[in-house]
């Protein structure tokens, strides 16, 4: 995948698709990525109880998906623990309506038309959510979901590389993880894979890190944010430093005049709008949410 490098100005990564305009790590939510103009957007992988791999975020069904209703008995809902064909049988959709969990849809931001097409919308399977990609020209980041100690453990990025490269899809993705262990096995069996480490606290020494595991970015929380000689040096080495996940504004301008490579964000509407402004730039009357946008509650 070209990285951020070679461009003068950050990736506009759609986090799990518009999660703000659409459920999230749906086909829905990488349409309206694509619509309001993100580079690439990012999904997470898991395996279910027949190995196929699903595009969801949680570990358990609850949160995202009717669970609760379909299959009452069969609580705490881990993803693991479902075929394919059962989370084929959930609607993925009804909740984003419910809840609004980024309240666009009080703003009157999402239209009546998308929340009627958002109604029993599938999890994609990973094959989908790349063809979809593909399609559309696009790029992706995979995020491949720690199964430490869960069934699929050994299995998940085989499984996920074999499906890039037989898609011919090894220019579109750039792999992630929080567990380094993963983005080892992958740079060992394909070299050219863009990789991006995930970090969970701040990193001492984030240039030996991405040295030692050959990848190619450094993805941080946004509360973790390096001083910006900091990026400027990791920059300077040619490694990319996507932040995540941010959702306001003015934090977007001001990472985008320090120089990182790409912004994880809810709200790529907006980044759009900072993007086009530039930096410095003035605001876009009615692209900025109303507040502070916060990720919602309750993901595990
Ligand atoms: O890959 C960036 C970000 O998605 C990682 O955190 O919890 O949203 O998957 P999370
Ligand atoms: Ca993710």
């Amino acid at each position: 995948m070209d990285l951020p490098e070679n461009q003068n100005r950050p990736l506009n990564i759609a986090h799990r698709g518009a999660r703000s305009l659409a459920p999230e790590n749906t086909l829905a939510a990488a349409r309206k990525g694509l619509e309001v103009g993100a580079d690439m957007w990012e999904l997470d992988i898991q395996m279910t109880a027949d190995g196929e791999l699903i595009v969801i975020h949680d570990s358990t069904l609850k949160r995202t998906s009717n669970v609760r209703e379909v299959f009452p008995s069969r609580k705490p809902w881990l993803v693991h623990e479902f075929t394919l064909d059962e989370i084929r049988l959930l609607d993925f959709g009804s909740w984003f309506t419910e809840q609004d969990p980024f309240g666009q849809i009080a703003a009157g931001v999402v239209t009546p038309a998308d929340l009627t097409s958002y109604a029993g919308v599938p999890a994609p399977t990973l094959d989908q959510a790349l063809s979809f990609t593909r399609k559309h020209n696009w790029r992706v980041n995979v995020e491949i979901k720690d199964l430490t100690r869960k069934p699929g453990d050994t299995q998940i990025v085989n499984r996920v590389m074999a499906l890039v490269t037989e898609l011919e899809m090894e220019d579109r993705v750039l792999i992630s993880s929080f567990n380094h262990d993963y983005l080892a096995q992958i740079r060992e069996a394909h070299p050219h894979i863009a990789t991006g480490i995930l970090v969970s606290k701040p990193h001492p020494q984030p240039v030996a890190l991405l040295q030692r595991f050959r990848a190619q970015a450094y993805h941080p929380r946004l509360s973790f944010l390096l001083p910006r000689k900091e990026i400027a040096f990791l920059r300077s080495k040619g490694f990319g430093v996507n932040v995540r996940t941010v959702n306001d504004r003015k934090t977007m301008q001001k990472l985008v005049q320090a120089g990182v490579s790409g912004i994880f964000t809810d709200f790529p509407q907006v980044l759009t709008s900072v993007l086009a402004c530039g930096a410095g730039g003035q605001e876009i009357e009615g692209t900025t949410p109303a507040g502070e946008p916060q990720p919602p509650q309750g993901e595990k």
